[in-house]
């Protein structure tokens, strides 16, 4: 079947994959712009951050072969809160990597390079059952491990009901994935929103991965309506926008 009619593709997806085939050459200026940008002005000092606990990971990951037996979509969760500690972990190696850091900073010191290449996403943990942290919207500060507010609204109250699958919602921690489109055209043209679909899917494997080397249950998911959430969290979808979730607590079996 032909897919081109008169030289034009016939179909919307495949004209955006032959536009987006070639990178237009960004304008030198836009090519010095961080794709994580935005990200970085939220990451500025917040009077009223919540400190996570600091993470020293170099004793106790399992193997990478232990993490890639164990690494699968679990959907079930134990009503156990999840502890401080363990939400410093999670959100330490689920972390996008950062644009700088000092090479003996915790939590990968010892454990591998940091990387230079910043994703341009950042991790907005749903706080809902956490031992010791208030439930809310935060996002996450890899660098300084802690933890900035966004809303104080409980989210089972607002996100809950804005999930199309209701078994998501009793995790006690879900990890919202947010990235800026306004980003990744700036930086990388038409190319844009090819790469920030790319770096979702590298995003989700991260959490799987600090999912597995913590023996927690976690799953990706997407299905809840991202521009009420948005609104919630002040997104305004463009700069900055909610992508997808993941959804994570401790194995129910092991905390009955
Ligand atoms: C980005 C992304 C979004 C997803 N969204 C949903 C979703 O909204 N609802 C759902 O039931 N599964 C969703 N899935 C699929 C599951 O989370 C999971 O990947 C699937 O059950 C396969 O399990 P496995 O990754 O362990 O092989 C999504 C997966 C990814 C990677």
């Amino acid at each position: 079947m032909r897919e081109t009619l008169f030289d034009f593709p016939k179909s919307a997806g495949l004209l955006v994959h032959e536009w987006t085939k070639q990178p237009q050459p960004p304008a030198a200026e836009l090519a010095q712009i961080s794709p994580s940008a935005w990200a970085e002005q939220l990451e500025l000092e917040h009077p009223d951050a919540t400190p996570l606990p600091r993470v020293d990971l170099r004793h106790s990951l399992p193997s990478y072969g232990q993490m890639f037996a164990n690494r699968h979509s679990r959907r079930a969760y134990a009503d156990t809160p999840l502890s401080r500690a363990d939400l410093a972990r999670f959100l330490a190696l689920a972390a996008p990597p950062q644009p700088s850091a000092p090479q003996d900073s915790a939590p990968f010191a010892g454990v591998r390079p940091y990387r230079a290449t910043p994703s341009g996403l950042a991790l907005v943990p749903l706080v809902q059952n956490v031992a010791d942290v208030a439930p809310g919207a935060y996002l996450y500060s890899a660098q300084r491990q802690q933890l900035h507010p966004l809303q104080s609204d409980h989210p089972r109250a607002v996100f809950g009901p804005l999930c199309f699958q209701q078994e998501f919602v009793p995790a006690p921690l879900i990890c919202l994935v947010v990235g800026s489109l306004h980003d990744y055209l700036a930086r990388y043209g038409d190319r844009g929103y090819r790469y920030l679909l790319l770096a979702v899917g590298t995003q989700a494997q991260r959490c799987y991965f600090a999912a597995s080397a913590l023996g927690l249950n976690g799953s990706m998911f997407s299905s809840f309506f991202q521009q009420r959430i948005n609104l919630w969290l002040g997104f305004d979808g463009y700069q900055a926008a909610a992508l997808v979730a993941f959804a994570v607590g401790y194995a129910p079996e092991e905390h009955q």
